[in-house]
This record gives structure tokens, sequence and C-alpha cells, in this order.
């Protein structure tokens, strides 16, 4: 619980954030709708028509005007636009101008991410980017996304949550396509690196000053037992794997990750203009088991199992400002069913920034995941992480108290105690 009050700079920036497959519905050319279908996944259901936002934007932006929302996150889908290799579709381009657009009558600035998980299933069927040679396509789409829609769009995020990405992919067999091989996902991961500084030119050369940032998933590491000389290896090893090597390739430009020898990513050091970062809670290791310990069940546990956890996004703050760019909160969140939960866990977080932000880091600014219910990847429509709900059966869409009082820290740029009270007391 907050006990004073916070005050953020005029130009802090509060948004919300999306991703294509997780709202708008009928992705049926990228690989995570195979996977949803698939004889064994491991999906608890299809994506489906995920929330229609494909149809309903324009309501759900003029929502989030309405909620006090800057900007807002969203993802363009490569599988719409080149279902199959080549063959780009036009009507497709336009309706994303079209979004584009919409979002700038509101004056909400938009913030494109060209890569957030899915892949089209013949790029994925190549190998997507576990393979160096496929980055050549990513490439071209991103050259396209930059001339089509460079004239609307200054925000560019190029790929989310590399490390997720290849991790769930190629090593813990989570995500499509489900292997586990750590060698190619490290690989992966290098080519990911490599695509962003490649994406990254591209996008340069249509929107000359353009803002341009990887957004990075960051967890709080931490030992089970911090007198374990073996938790604390493990710990070493893993905020390596998951933080540091991600941090310290944008700073210098080499890629250094556990067990791999250096790679020099070339533009890899100029490329960014800004990074991401996106927290939800901490990760304990438990040498003795293997791996993963259990969360620590004194705390508050939200739908996806996960510890709420605030006090472990100001340490990844300050790794990410080690990269000496700008840092903007592009993801936090929480799946709860108490609304309540959510109000305090903004707050929560938003005083962890605002922390790292007194002590000399240059934080421009936060956008909550996500402004509405949507389709959790494996976890199916369980979780709730929106502001907004979202009714399953109906689509309808009803602000959850929580998107007040976000929207009353948006207009006035200032937290208070009994701004938190009002929205945990009364509901
Ligand atoms: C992803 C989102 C996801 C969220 C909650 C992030 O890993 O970028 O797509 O829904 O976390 O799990």
């Amino acid at each position: 619980m907050i006990d004073r009050t916070i005050e953020f700079r005029k130009d802090f920036v509060f948004g919300s954030a999306t991703a294509a497959h997780q709202v708008e519905g009928d992705n049926r050319f990228n690989d995570w709708w195979a996977h949803e279908h698939a004889e064994e996944t491991n999906a608890a259901e299809p994506s489906g028509i995920a929330c229609d936002h494909y149809h309903r934007f324009a309501d759900d932006f003029a929502l989030f005007q309405s909620l006090g929302h800057q900007a807002h996150r969203m993802s363009i889908e490569w599988s719409r636009i080149e279902p199959r290799e080549g063959d780009v579709q036009a009507a497709e381009i336009e309706h994303y101008r079209v979004v584009l657009e919409k979002l700038h009558e509101l004056g909400i600035v938009p913030w494109v991410t060209i890569h957030h998980f899915t892949l089209p299933q013949w790029f994925a069927q190549r190998g997507g980017f576990s393979e160096k040679k496929n980055l050549d396509a990513f490439r071209r789409f991103a050259d396209l996304a930059g001339k089509h829609f460079g004239d609307l769009c200054r925000h560019w995020c190029t790929i989310n949550e590399p490390t997720i990405h290849a991790e769930m992919g190629f090593r813990f067999g989570y995500f499509p396509p489900r292997l586990r091989d750590d060698s190619l996902s490290a690989q992966t991961l290098e080519n990911l690196f490599r695509a962003h500084s490649q994406v990254s030119e591209a996008i340069r050369s249509h929107v000359p000053g353009a803002e341009i940032g990887i957004t990075l998933a960051m967890a709080a590491i931490e030992a089970f037992d911090p007198e374990s000389d073996a938790d604390r290896k493990m710990v070493e090893q893993r905020d390596a794997e998951t933080n540091a090597a991600s941090c310290d390739a944008l700073r210098t430009g080499v890629f250094r990750y556990p067990g791999r020898p250096d790679q020099e990513i070339p533009g890899l050091a100029k490329s960014s203009t800004f990074v991401g970062v996106q927290y939800y809670s901490r990760t304990r290791y438990d040498a003795s088991k293997g791996g993963f310990a259990m969360p620590d069940f004194n705390r508050t546990i939200t739908q996806m199992g996960w510890e709420i956890y605030p006090e472990g996004l100001a340490p990844v703050l300050r790794q990410a400002a080690g990269t000496g760019l700008p840092v903007y909160v592009t993801e936090n969140g929480v799946a709860h069913d108490d609304d309540r939960v959510r109000v305090e866990y903004i707050a929560d977080h938003l005083a962890m920034v605002d922390r790292v932000r007194q002590e000399g880091a240059d934080l421009r600014g936060y956008f909550y995941w996500s402004a509405m219910d949507n389709f959790e990847w494996n976890f199916g429509y369980g979780p709730k992480f929106g502001i907004i709900e979202v009714d399953r059966t109906t689509l309808q869409r009803k602000p959850r108290p929580s998107a007040h009082f976000f929207a009353e820290i948006a207009r006035s740029g200032k937290l208070t105690p009994g701004l938190v009270k009002k929205y945990t007391e009364n509901v």
C-alpha cells in the first residue's frame, strides 16, 4: 500500500497494451491458431473470435480515450498481411491504416509492435526465428510495415519478449513449436536480437526520427534459499538468461549468453531509442528441486499462479536503465478476480517506477497490460488481465473500477493514498 503522494512528470505517458492475436479474433493463418487446433495441444481452448477487436476497434479506442489512455500499444498481425509468402493483402494493410488513423483521430498515440509471439504458418514451418536465414523475410515484412504505416506511427516495438518467444517455444516446450532444445533456444534469442537490429534499420529508413525499441520480459529472479550456494548459482545463470544478457546486448552490441561464444551483432548497439520493460512477478529457484520453486503462498497469488511482488520491479528497471536508454514499462498488470487487487497492483508498481525515477533513471511511461480481458495464450480466456471486462458471451465491454482509477492517475499525473482508498473501499 502506498503511503505518500506520487507526482509524475507532465510528459510521462500512461497507456494500455494489447496484441493482435489476443484481441482481434479469427487469426487463422498463424502458428498459434495451428497450435490451438492441434490434436495434442496444451492450449486450454482456441482463440476463436477473441474480443472481435478486428471489427470493434473504433468503439474500443473511443472507450480507451474516455478512460484517459494517452497511448495504445498494439501489434500488427503479419499472418493477416502476408498469409502466404509474398502474397501481400492490400485490404489488410488498409485495415491497419484505418486502425492507426482512428487512434490519431482520438488523440491516442499509437505504439506498434511488429512481432508479438505469432508467426505466419509458412514462416513457422521453416523454423521461424530459430533459423538465421529466415530473418530476411521478417525484415521484408518490417520494411513493408514502415512503408505503409510509417506516416501514421512514430513509436515502434520491434519484438515482444524475445526471451519468452525463444525459451517457451524452443526450450521449455510450452509455446509453439513446443521444442526442448537449449541450444536452439539460445540461437533463437540471438537471432531475435539480430532481427531487432535489422528491423530497426528498416523502420528508420521510412520513419526518420522514429522511436524504436525492443520490449523485454524481465522478472525478479531470486534464490529459494538465499543461503544456498547452489540456488545462488542457479539464480546467476537464470538472471543472465532472462534479464542481463538482453540488457547487455543492447548496451554493447554483443550477445553474451551462458555457455555460448560471444557474438557481435551488427548495428545492435545503435539500434534502439528506448527499451521496454515488461514485468509481472518474481520467480524463485530451488536447485534441490532442479529449477523453479513454488511461489510464496503468503503473498497474493494471481489467476496465473504468480506471486504479486512489486518490489521486484525496481531492480529490473535499474538493470534496464543500465542500457543507457530511456525506459518505458511497456507491460505490467495482473489477472485477478478481485479488482481491488488490480488497483493495489497498479499503485504499488507505479510506486516502484517513481522510486527508480527519483534515483535518476530516465523512466518515461507505463502501459497497463491489458486494456481488456483477452486470450491469454495457453491459459485461454480464464485469466482476466483487463482494466476493461469483456463478457465472453456477449463480448460486451465494461470498464472495471480499476479502469477509472487508472484514468484518474493518467489525467492528473498524480497517485495518492486517498485515490487507492477510494477504489479499494467502495467497490
Ligand atoms: C505477453 C502478453 C501476455 C502477458 C501476460 C506477456 O508475456 O507479452 O502477451 O498476455 O505477458 O502473460
